[in-house]
Parts: C-alpha cells; structure tokens; sequence
C-alpha cells in the first residue's frame, strides 16, 4: 500500500501535468482591426473572443490588436493571405483590390436604409460574396458593419456637391469611392486609415468621409469643424479569417469560427444602431458643426457616373440583384 501523502502527491501531479497540457493545448488567435478599444469593431472583436473561446471550452484564446497596430486594413488583408495575422475585421474599402466582385457595395447611394443592406449581405448575395472570397486566399466568415458615411471637413458646411470642389477629401484605397469624389468635383487622396489623423492634423488634407461610429471612435472633432450627413454610401464589413489557419482545422473547429463571426457581427451591428441614435449629439457637444437637413437629390445625380464607370468595368448582374431588393 502507498502512503496516503504520496497518493495525494501523485494525483495532485497528474492534475497539474493534465493543466499544463491543457494550457499548452491552446492555440492563440489574433485579431486585427484599425480602430480605438471604444469603437464599434472592439465591440465586435470581443464578442468573437467570447463565442470562440467559450465555444472551444479554451482550446483557442483570442488576442485582440487595435488602432491598426498591425497595420491598415489592406496590409491586415495581406496579411491574411500569408497567414501573418488569423482574423480581421476590416471595412470593404480596400476589399475590392483583392476580391473585386465586393466593390459593388461600395457603389455611392446603393442601399436606402440600414435594413436593406443588411437584409442583402445576410442574404444569398451576401453569403456568395463571402463564398468567392475563397477564390482569392481568404476566408469570408461573415458580414458585419462600419456604417452610413458621411463627410467631415476643415474648411466649410457642405450643403450640396458645389460645397466639395475642389475639397482634398481622404478617401478609402476603393476605385468606386475614388470615382465618385471626382465627379462630385473633391480631389480624392486615397490614404490607409493609421495616416488620416496626422494628414487632417497637418493639413494634407481638409476632409475625410467615415460612419458616425468612427468619427466619434476616432475623436475627429479635434481635427474637422464640420460634419454634413451626406450617408452617401453604405460601408459594410467583413470578418475575415486567414485560409493558413482555418484550412488546418476540423469542420466543427471551422464552425466555431463561423458562429464567433456571426455573433461579433451581430454585437457591431447594435453597437453602429446606438451610435447613430447617440453619436451625433456627442459630436455637436464636442464642438462640430453638423449639417442634417441635406438634399442628397444633387449628390445622387452627381455620382451617376460612377455607375457607368463600374457597370462597364464589372457588369451589372450584382447591382441589378441589390437594387431588387429596394
Ligand atoms: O475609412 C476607413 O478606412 C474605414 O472606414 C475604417 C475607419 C478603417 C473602418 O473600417
């Protein structure tokens, strides 16, 4: 018989050596996103974290990077494809570079309402889309969300597109945005996201254009006077994961971050819901000067041919789809 101490000893050993396997077991997942710990896309990053890591009762702990420390969303994209970072959540700005079929849903006044474009990604338009991201060394996992954009500027009220000539107005690294900046008469400089603030703080250029959810997540107030609620074009986002890691795991390991996407995207969409019922308050408190009661009719004209533009170089099969859905 073995004394009592040392059984004890022994199955306490073993406990530690079963924790210490356990604990080595845990594979770390990163997650990038461009934006502050308060913003919309942390919010969704946490949910992911939580879901997954419940999920796998630990088997895979989740560690956020925020601010673009791992670089703007097309290095992050990049960075999928080679498998140097496993999630991103990122806006379909500089998307279309990899994945040009997504640049539709950039197209200027495309979707009428928050409910129509969420009804069009959470759809079979939407789940293709995440589908054909394959084609292009990535993994579409879901469909979350930036916002309505709308313009900031420090030079003036823009009331009508007269207002933009000849603005320098930062824009997304997206031909379709860069398109339509032109034909409203702004000089648009495409521009990774990390860079704006110096370039607004230094004046490299006079405005910008982003959802409520970043103009408030980015404090743009100390560096834009005006804001105009142009929501000239709906800005979706996509959990994105890289094909190095997820090709490598088991279907109900793939699952668990398929349901982790979901969940983070549905945690951004409420969290973009507030803000846009909250947001513009705080900024007017803040000190901007913000522009509601906007006539979009002349907008709308003036980027129609954006449209032509795009239908001549990617068809018109996906936009006629969407606008179905009006
Ligand atoms: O303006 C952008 O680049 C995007 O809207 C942002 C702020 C990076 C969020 O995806």
């Amino acid at each position: 018989r073995r004394p009592l101490v040392t059984a004890i000893g022994g199955a306490v050993s073993l406990t530690l050596a079963g924790m210490a396997l356990q604990a080595q077991a845990a594979t770390e997942i990163s997650l990038g996103h461009t934006l502050s710990s308060t913003s919309h896309y942390a919010v969704g990053a946490q949910a992911f974290k939580e879901t997954l890591e419940e999920l796998s009762d630990g088997a895979f702990t989740v560690t956020e990077h925020t601010s673009g420390s791992l670089g703007g969303e097309r290095e992050m994209i990049e960075g999928l494809q080679i498998g140097t970072v496993d999630i991103v959540i990122t806006s379909t700005g500089p998307l279309g570079n990899f994945v040009p079929e997504t640049y539709v849903l950039d197209l200027p006044f495309l979707f009428e309402d928050y409910d129509q474009a969420r009804c069009v990604l959470d759809g079979e338009l939407g789940d293709e889309l995440l589908t054909k991201m394959s084609d292009h060394d990535l993994v579409g996992l879901a469909w979350s969300e930036n916002g309505f954009r709308h313009m900031t500027n420090s030079r003036r009220e823009i009331a009508s597109p007269a207002d933009a000539d000849g603005l320098r107005v930062r824009t997304m690294e997206n031909e379709v945005h860069q398109e339509a900046f032109r034909q409203m008469g702004a000089r648009p400089t495409p521009m990774a996201f990390p860079e704006l603030f110096t370039a607004l703080q230094q004046g490299t250029v006079d405005g910008q254009e982003n959802p409520i959810t970043v103009i408030v997540a980015t404090n743009f107030w100390e560096v834009q006077d005006y804001l105009s609620l142009t929501g000239h074009v709906y800005s979706p986002a996509a959990v994105l994961g890289s094909p190095i890691l997820l090709d490598g795991l088991s279907d109900e390991e793939r699952e668990w971050f398929h349901e982790a996407a979901r969940a983070s995207a549905e945690a951004t969409r409420q969290e973009v819901s507030r803000l846009e019922e909250e947001g513009v308050a705080l900024l007017e408190e803040n000190g901007m000067t913000v522009k509601t009661d906007i006539d979009i009719g002349p907008f709308q004209d003036a980027v129609e041919p954006a449209y032509e533009i795009f239908t001549a170089e990617h068809g018109s099969e996906m936009l006629e789809r969407i606008q179905e859905k009006a």
